[in-house]
């Protein structure tokens, strides 16, 4: 199944327009290389209220498949994406972001530092991703064919699990 994607880019200084935010190109050159497109991209302040409000409208109403944020989930005061995204998980992927810090760690020691959270609200998948564009595809490439994956069995695909060549 070729899943319907969409980005969240959450940024205060994005959202004023201050900076020019390079993670949605950054993104959709690694998507369009993989053969996939964006069907939504949005950007909201480091806000609680609004990230979650987005999530929970792209899980619950728009029914997209994956759901990627982009940013915030450092440890300045301002970063708070993944206590906005947390409650809205019913069933987490823990294994995901372990498995970005790991391979992050080999790029940056700063990769440790990125709290990213992952899970299904319903049969929406939801990733956070850090906000730099190089660190964001960094992180997306490393999981991207276990997200494809789960996507497909959270939808019910019931063939046998055979991983993609190295
Ligand atoms: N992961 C990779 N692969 N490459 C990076 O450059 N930067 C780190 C980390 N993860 C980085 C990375 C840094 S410096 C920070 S502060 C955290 O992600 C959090 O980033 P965020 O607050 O923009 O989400």
């Amino acid at each position: 199944m070729k899943p319907s994607i969409a980005l969240l880019v959450v940024s205060d200084r994005a959202h004023k327009g201050q900076r020019q935010d390079g993670c949605e190109t950054a993104i959709r050159a690694f998507l369009r290389r993989n053969g996939h497109t964006l069907a939504e991209v949005a950007v909201t302040p480091d806000e609680m209220d609004s990230i979650r409000s987005t999530l929970a409208r792209w899980a619950d109403e728009k029914r997209y498949h994956l759901a990627l944020t982009a940013g915030g989930t450092g440890v300045s005061p301002r970063d708070i994406t993944p206590e906005a995204t947390s409650p809205l998980l019913d069933r987490e992927l823990p294994g995901v972001p372990e498995a970005m810090r790991v391979a992050s760690m080999k790029i940056t020691p700063y990769a440790a530092l990125s709290r990213g959270v992952a899970g299904f609200r319903g049969g929406c998948m939801i990733v956070n991703l850090p906000g730099n564009p190089k660190a964001a595809v960094e992180n997306l490439e490393t999981v991207f064919p276990a997200l494809l994956h789960g996507i497909a069995k959270a939808h019910g695909d019931m063939s046998d699990c055979v991983p993609p060549p190295a």
